[in-house]
């Protein structure tokens, strides 16, 4: 665990624990509040957020935000990353040695932040949280409870851009949020 956000960056950004180091362009350590209640987790940097060096920035950021303002969630309010931070070619899953070599960065990112709640976005962050043997379309919507922390799974915002049938219920599982004092 790293102690602070100093080291922790410090570490990102010159990592080279895992192989997605050789093909990236900017480590994507996360965004916005660090002192946020809800902190969103998705799989790991397409290649926008290679090049800029933030995360969901892209297609599937814009569709989010959307669907953040029509819910009254303000982006600067949470906190945002992947489970990886580097870019997998081609936009790959990233492997189970990656997310395992990056783990270390998203732990301390938890508990720096201390979230009260954790959005999964999608199955690579559902697989690689809460166990492999969860299941995106049985788990979305629902609570569990892990470390301390609610954890809520949904899909992932790049799933509503392939099937818009999915968008209904994405909506639905982030307007839970409102009830909580953000
Ligand atoms: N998809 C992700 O999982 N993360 C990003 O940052 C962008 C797209
Ligand atoms: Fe390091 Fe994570 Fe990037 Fe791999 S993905 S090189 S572990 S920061």
């Amino acid at each position: 665990m790293y102690k602070n956000w100093n080291e922790l960056e410090e570490a990102c950004n010159n990592c080279k624990k895992c192989r997605l180091c050789n093909s990236r362009t900017k480590v994507v350590i996360g965004t916005g509040n660090k002192n946020a209640k809800i902190m969103f987790i998705g799989e790991g940097p397409g290649a926008d957020e290679d090049s800029q060096g933030i995360p969901f920035v892209g297609k599937a950021g814009q569709l989010m935000n959307k669907a953040f303002e029509g819910i009254g969630i303000k982006r600067e309010d949470v906190y945002i990353t992947n489970i990886v931070k580097c870019r997998p070619p081609q936009n790959r899953n990233p492997e189970k040695e990656e997310a395992q070599s990056c783990k270390e960065y998203l732990d301390t990112q938890i508990k720096l932040i201390n979230p009260e709640i954790i959005i999964l976005l999608g199955s690579v962050a559902l697989k690689n949280i809460l166990g492999e043997e969860y299941g995106i379309t049985a788990s979305r919507g629902k609570w569990f409870e892990k470390d301390g922390k609610k954890i809520l799974p949904t899909f992932h915002p790049a799933a509503l851009l392939r099937d818009e049938t999915k968008k209904i219920y994405f909506w639905q599982d982030l307007k839970m949020l409102t009830k909580i004092n953000i």
